[in-house]
């Protein structure tokens, strides 16, 4: 497909109820390919996730916890047994200019990072990101932890990868020398790096480092759908705008409440999300409608597909 008839065909997106492992297996001998997989699985927390559902308003509001997800596991192997499984899994899913990011915290990202390189080769690996945010303090004797850790693996490291380039703002010591304008890298007949020249060219900011600095959701942002370990948006943006072009096909295969499928959608991507808890595609479904998308909405349930 061409570019243009890429980005023009229209948005679908698909939602799989069930374990992830055998749909993903199904996908695959179905041929389906993806430009980018964005996976937040659980963290070995050993625990059980809740909602609070509210029903009801002022006087008469009532509050009900139900589970979310349970991420409880006989011991940390059963969970990295889990992990290889399905990474393999997504691996086979991959378009060659594909890439996945690997949503994981401090505490396991080190196996995850050995892990995927056996999975996809040292080579396949691209970056680790690491996403700061600010939270109301821990009552710890440490350091307060405020970072998630994202692993980018590329499919084949032969392959040009989907790529856009993203830019921060200037710092303001920059701003100050240089303005706003671009600078040009100026080298010496020794090849040395001389002082830069100024152009007329607006500067279109830094080119994006590995920190991410994002805020976590708010409690009455409107994004917020009440789904433990939601992530924002702001952060899916991201993601998705550099690894994917309008028209790809993003995966999402631990949706929980579809952040990933509705920042994908409103950017003109195809989407495909799984998750194994009724609740977590409950809520992933009334935010897609809430978005009011024009989207292909198909929920299969992998016992009858
Ligand atoms: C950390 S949450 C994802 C949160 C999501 N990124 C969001 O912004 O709402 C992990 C999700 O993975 C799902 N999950 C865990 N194991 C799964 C499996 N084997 N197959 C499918 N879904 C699974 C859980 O039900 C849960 O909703």
């Amino acid at each position: 497909m061409s570019e243009v008839a890429r980005a023009e065909a229209p948005i679908a997106v698909r939602l799989w109820e069930g374990d992830n492992l055998a749909i993903l297996e199904r996908l695959a001998n179905d041929g389906v390919r993806v430009e980018l997989a964005y996976l937040d699985p659980p963290f070995y927390t050993q625990r059980l996730h809740l909602r609070t559902v509210r029903r009801g308003r002022g006087a008469e509001l009532e509050r009900t916890q139900v589970v979310a997800f349970d991420d409880r596991w006989s011991c940390f192997d059963a969970y990295l047994e889990a992990m290889e499984a399905r990474i393999v899994r997504v691996r086979d899913v991959m378009a060659d200019v594909g890439s996945m990011v690997l949503h994981v915290d401090p505490t396991t990202s080190h196996y995850l990072k050995v892990m995927c390189d056996r999975i996809f080769g040292r080579d396949a690996f691209a970056s680790e990101i690491i996403w700061r945010y600010r939270r109301w303090p821990a009552k710890t004797r440490n350091f307060q932890r405020v970072h998630d850790v994202l692993l980018r693996y590329v499919r084949n490291s032969k392959v040009e990868p989907r790529f856009h380039q993203l830019y921060e703002p200037l710092a303001a010591s920059t701003v100050a020398t240089w303005g706003h304008t671009k600078q040009l890298a100026a080298f010496g007949p020794d090849g040395r790096r001389v002082r830069s020249t100024r152009t007329e060219a607006d500067s279109p900011g830094v080119p994006m480092g590995d920190v991410w600095e994002i805020g976590v959701i708010a409690p009455v942002a409107r994004e917020r759908t009440g789904y433990p370990t939601q992530k924002p948006e702001a952060l899916l943006r991201r993601i998705v705008e550099s690894c994917s072009d309008a028209g790809d096909t993003v995966l999402d295969p631990y949706c929980g409440s579809g952040t990933t499928l509705a920042v994908a959608a409103a950017l003109g991507r195809s989407a495909i999300g799984i998750d194994a808890s009724a609740e977590a595609l409950t809520v992933t479904r009334a935010r897609l409608a809430a978005a009011g998308r024009e989207v292909a909405f198909k929920t299969f349930a992998v016992n009858h597909a």
